[in-house]
């Protein structure tokens, strides 16, 4: 049995993926058969509650030179990360010579807003080409990965931090003790650590189980913060809960006794032992809801193959790697992805390798049906396409289930 990276305990595993390619190996190749595969399996500590994959791939192979995810690809984003600035700006009151540290800054999204506001701020961006994008915005970024030796280096040519930020990257790292001891080595004494990640409680809801791929080792409750922060006399004090990836969860962490714990932590906690979040029992569901989608979603895609009608898909996500992998969908039942990100066009898909185009040539391929692999952007892309799609085309989403739209 796999032993829990918080606290080493045994578990056994909730749901088995099959063996799984790297999420974003958008490959130019279309006949590489040679593609790296892990085993994704995935289980729930009843210890310390922390839901986590057992086997993840070595950290080089996601992120490096060539990381295919640039974060502003998204306006609404972009606007999600201005209104998360300002709201740390105001809570800290933070002025010129304060100091911001993102971790997994990617290009810019979230600091170029400090810069806008005159604020001191550093990146942390393993992935060489999306932090040369930060940097073309005038951010500093040290290009390497995040962790306590990095913490003391920082600390050598830059004061303690004020505020330490991330998010979507805190899920992405499983040597997270050696994080945690960088963030209590480089916080300074009033200063605050916030990071949001995808939260599981709307992972258990929504059955998004394509929120589960290589680098996602971690998905996150309050009940497993709390209790990761206090291994590292840190403490939760403040939770918010964000609509962004379908549901995630913003986790506010200071030193131990700097500030009080807001009711909002402890209503949290208690509303994650009611929905059982805390047992390995509730997990176990989880798995046959997977199974429901994934039986309708390729009877309907076989059905509709079998029709002559022509399915594309919107958006070549992380996500749908997991979808494509895991349910075998193949370019004979999804002819082609369109996507906004220049390095993903004309590539092929992870694994199932669906061939993937620019998002400019989405609308003459004119589908009968366009299935929504951002489906965590549906608002914003549905705002977009809503006179196209108004002739009789038809979205098909599968998240929480299988519907057409
Ligand atoms: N914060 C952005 C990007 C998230 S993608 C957003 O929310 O949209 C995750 C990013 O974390 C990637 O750019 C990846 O290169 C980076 N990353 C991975 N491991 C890291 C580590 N140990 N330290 C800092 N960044 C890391
Ligand atoms: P994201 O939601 O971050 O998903 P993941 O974390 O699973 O990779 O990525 C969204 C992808 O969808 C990205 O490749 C850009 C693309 N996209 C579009 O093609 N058009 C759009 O309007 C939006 C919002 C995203």
């Amino acid at each position: 049995m796999p032993n829990c990276l918080i606290c080493k305990t045994e578990f056994e595993p909730f749901v088995d993926f099959g063996q799984m390619p790297i999420a974003n190996d958008f490959s130019k190749n279309k006949n590489n058969v040679n593609d790296y595969r892990f085993p994704m399996k995935v289980g729930f500590c009843s210890d310390c509650y922390m839901v986590q994959l057992v086997e993840q791939p070595d950290r080089e192979k996601m992120f490096h030179d060539n990381y295919a995810f640039f974060a502003s690809t998204s306006s609404y984003m972009v606007e999600h990360f201005k209104v998360f600035c300002e709201s740390i700006i105001n809570r800290q009151s933070l002025e010129k010579d304060s100091l911001v540290v993102e971790l997994g800054s990617n290009d810019g999204i979230m600091l170029q807003h400090f810069m806008a506001n005159n604020i001191g701020c550093l990146g942390v961006e393993p992935s060489i080409n999306v932090a040369n994008a930060a940097r073309n915005k005038g951010i500093e970024v040290v290009s390497d990965f995040f962790d306590k030796e990095l913490a003391e280096s920082i600390l050598k040519t830059h004061k303690k931090a004020d505020a330490i930020l991330g998010a979507n990257v805190f899920c992405h790292i499983p040597y997270i003790h050696s994080v945690y001891e960088g963030v209590k080595t480089l916080l300074s004494d009033e200063g605050i650590f916030v990071f949001e990640d995808p939260y599981i409680g709307d992972v258990i809801e929504k059955t998004s189980f394509d929120q589960i791929y290589d680098e996602h080792v971690f998905l996150y409750s309050a009940l497993s913060v709390k209790q990761l922060a206090s291994m590292h006399e840190l403490e939760l004090i403040d939770i918010e809960p964000q609509v962004t990836h379908g549901g995630s969860m913003r986790y506010f962490i200071a030193h131990k006794g700097a500030e009080e714990v807001s009711e909002r932590v402890k209503n949290l906690l208690l509303k994650e032992k009611e929905l059982g979040l805390d047992k390995a029992t509730s997990y176990s569901n989880f798995s046959m809801n997977i199974d429901q989608i994934k039986k309708d979603l390729i009877n309907l895609l076989k059905d509709l193959s079998n029709k002559g009608k022509k399915v594309v898909a919107y958006g070549a996500t992380s996500k749908s790697t997991t979808v494509t992998n895991y349910f075998g969908i193949t370019p004979d039942l999804v002819d082609s992805i369109f996507d906004t990100t220049p390095t993903k066009h004309f590539t092929f898909s992870p694994g199932v390798k669906i061939p993937v185009l620019p998002y400019e040539k989405f609308r003459e391929s004119n589908p009968d049906y366009v299935l929504l692999f951002a489906w965590n952007h549906a608002i914003e892309i549905f705002e977009k396409e809503k006179d196209y799609m108004k002739d009789g085309k038809k979205w098909i989403t599968y998240i929480p289930e299988v519907r057409i739209i």
